[in-house]
């Protein structure tokens, strides 16, 4: 495959076969966030990839929190589309039953080059970008999620699952796909060249 085809053919799945992610193929997935670049060269992340049930569980125990706080949120962005607004409350609770979904945290503690927040987000952002097209370039699919930051249960997670580091950022799903969406339309003119 090459960079273009990971770029244009990567889709978020969300749901999943119950087939579980290789040790080396996670390894390598998460090894790929770290080649990512980083503003400053601060690398102010810290992935941790959730596979035992266990502990599934209970992240989907607040992850269905997450998902009913959403709910009046998407009921207004996709009001003509009730089967989006469904199969997203699905997801965001269930979590596709992917057998992993990585929490995205800054490390701690920040120093003085960091400046703002946004360098951050920026730089983890990157990092995880690296990750979705590395798991899509070895069959595996994901969906990037920040529904249980944006619905205040950034804390619950960090103090579940690495209450020693910083701000949760984002969490995303990893697993063999069961479903083949088709691409959301792209926007046009969205860029010029001068
Ligand atoms: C920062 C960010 C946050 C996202 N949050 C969610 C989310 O909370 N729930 C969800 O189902 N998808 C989420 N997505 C996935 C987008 O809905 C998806 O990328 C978009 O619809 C385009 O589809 P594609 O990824 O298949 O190209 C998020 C994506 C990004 C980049």
């Amino acid at each position: 495959m090459t960079i273009q085809e990971t770029i244009r053919g990567r889709r978020s799945i969300r749901k999943y076969t119950t087939d579980p992610v290789p040790d080396e193929v996670l390894s390598e997935i998460m090894e790929a966030g770290l080649y990512a670049p980083s503003a400053v060269n601060y690398q102010p992340w810290y992935f941790v990839a959730i596979r035992s049930p266990n502990k599934l569980e209970e992240l989907k125990h607040i992850m269905q929190v997450a998902a009913d706080r959403t709910r009046p949120s998407l009921e207004k962005r996709f009001a003509a589309h009730p089967e989006v607004i469904r199969e997203s409350l699905q997801f965001i609770a269930g979590l596709g039953n992917a057998p992993v979904c990585v929490l995205a945290f800054q490390e701690k503690p920040q120093d003085q080059y960091v400046k703002n927040q946004s360098n951050i987000h920026q730089s983890v952002a990157a990092a995880i970008q690296n990750m979705l097209l590395t798991a899509w370039e070895k069959g595996i699919g994901s969906c990037w999620m920040t529904a249980p930051v944006n619905e205040g249960l950034g804390d619950e997670i960090r103090n579940s699952f690495a209450p020693d580091k910083g701000e949760l950022v984002a969490v995303f799903t990893l697993g063999y796909p069961a479903q083949t969406p088709q691409m959301p339309k792209r926007k046009e003119n969205r860029f010029r060249i001068e």
